[in-house]
């Protein structure tokens, strides 16, 4: 058994709840089922996200203190942009207030009715700002990336037969970019191989096509890059990045991943296309040496990007998630293998295989996980997915329970209680029953729908 070793100490903390089991079966209820509708405050182990909740370093809170407060030219801005260059290699900069901001903008600029836009795998904000201009996403992860059990390294991987089919079914000319995503949240945090990406930029120089790489996700990627890619095991975090970025044309981020509150933006390397890009900053986001950011947290997310590139910082999130996999597997609980980014993904078809794709198994796991043990994770299954125009449900690929895991945050303790509530859940599993809506939102759902016992 493999213990990871915090390379950490803890010097703030925050205290926590866990309410009786009766109280959190009333609070669910109220909350529709829905993990999203929970207060915080009735949860102990808020696994839901990653997002806007991963520890900050007592280097990150020194330098919100020397921010430099300034609607425009901020020395603070200077310092992201200096940082981000030096990082990526790009020259150009367009900072927004988190990842879909850059994804909105993105989408406006380069997507157009009709156009199609291959990538890896799809996430819910990006699919929904790509149809919202128009575009078709294709998914063209490999086979291996939807077996829910596999020992393949980078399920992330895109399948290069497959997208240069698609270009050749649609012609160059219709494809508005290419994204791959590093680290692919909806289908277990899975990563991609520098080679893989490697093989879809040639593909896209050859054809003319731009590639955009969410980077959202990167910290993790570059975990996998290093542990488990033999032409990366000699490079350091900062080479292999700078690899990455070499092989794209633009790179964006959510930088709600680095402990922020807000925070993203786009690193472009031409520069018509960020001229192109530029004017909807200050419309959407705000002043260009902010974008939608507060100055104080823009000095974070530099020293943020710089810790990233420090493997004993992203390590951390891997080992973690790679222990409570692993354990979880010893007990026979179904996960997804082998271990990825993100969180622990537990696969509900398997867990509940007695609720159908239509009463959402997903949803139901992760409002019975939070019933049994005060946990919060997110359904990434069929109620993620939005309908067909026509009303159509569309059954997603897996259907999971994503227990994240913010780093540096819960201690091995609080993860090994999660592990225990989990085995007892799946020898209990028979209590989970489906959900139905009660009230379903049109876009994004899952965020806002409330749901009942079948
Ligand atoms: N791309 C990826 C790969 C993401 O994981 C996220 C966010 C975004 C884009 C959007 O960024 O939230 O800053 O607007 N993922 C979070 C999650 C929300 O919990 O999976 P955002």
């Amino acid at each position: 058994e493999t213990i990871p070793l915090e390379m950490h100490k803890v010097r703030i903390v925050q205290k926590l709840a866990l309410p009786p089991i009766e109280h959190r079966l009333e609070v669910m209820t109220k909350a529709g089922n829905n993990t999203f509708l929970l207060p915080n405050e009735e949860v102990f182990l808020d696994m839901l996200t990653d997002s806007g909740v991963n520890a900050m370093s007592d280097r990150q809170l020194a330098a919100m203190m020397v921010a430099d407060d300034a609607y425009a030219g901020s020395a603070t801005y200077t310092r992201l942009e200096t940082k981000l260059r030096d990082i990526f290699g790009m020259d150009y900069f367009l900072p927004a207030h988190q990842g879909r901001a850059c994804e909105h903008i993105l989408a406006k600029v380069l997507v157009t009715p009709g156009s199609v836009v291959p990538m890896n795998y799809h996430f819910t904000t990006t699919k929904a700002h790509i149809t919202l201009q128009g575009g078709v996403v294709e998914e063209l992860v490999s086979d291996a990336g939807l077996e829910v059990v596999s020992a393949l390294p980078f399920k992330g991987d895109m399948d290069i037969a497959k997208l240069e089919a698609t270009i050749a079914r649609h012609g160059a000319g219709k494809i508005a970019f290419v994204r791959v995503e590093s680290g692919t949240n909806l289908i277990g945090g899975q990563p991609v191989s520098l080679k893989n990406l490697a093989e879809v930029s040639a593909v896209c120089r050859r054809h003319g096509i731009v590639l955009v790489l969410d980077a959202s996700l990167l910290a993790d990627n570059l975990h996998f890059n290093k542990t488990r890619e033999a032409s990366c095991k000699d490079l350091t975090i900062r080479e292999i990045t700078r690899r990455i970025a070499d092989l794209c044309d633009i790179v964006y981020f959510s930088a709600r991943k680095l402990g922020c509150a807000r925070g993203g933006g786009i690193c472009i390397r031409d520069k018509d296309m960020y001229l192109r890009m530029r004017g909807l900053v200050p419309l959407f986001e705000g002043f260009l040496t902010y974008g939608g950011m507060s100055v104080r947290e823009i000095e974070a997310i530099t020293v943020g990007l710089e810790e990233t590139m420090d493997e004993d910082m992203i390590d951390q999130g891997p080992q973690f998630i790679a222990y409570m996999v692993g354990e979880l597997e010893r007990r026979g609980v179904p996960v997804i293998t082998p271990a990825g980014g993100l969180g622990c993904h537990v696969d509900a078809k398997r867990f509940v295989d007695h609720i159908p794709q239509e009463q959402y198994p997903a949803g139901a796991l992760a409002s019975a996980l939070y019933i049994a043990g005060g946990i919060r994770g997110m359904e990434r299954g069929t109620l993620s997915e939005q309908r067909e125009p026509d009303g159509r449900e569309v059954f997603s690929n897996m259907e999971l329970v994503r227990l994240a895991m913010p780093r540096r945050v819960f201690t091995l303790s609080q993860v090994k209680y999660a592990i225990d509530r989990l085995s007892w859940l799946h020898e209990n599993r028979r209590l989970v029953g489906g959900l139905t809506f009660v009230e379903e939102p049109e876009v994004l759902r899952f965020f806002y729908g409330l749901l009942k016992p079948v």
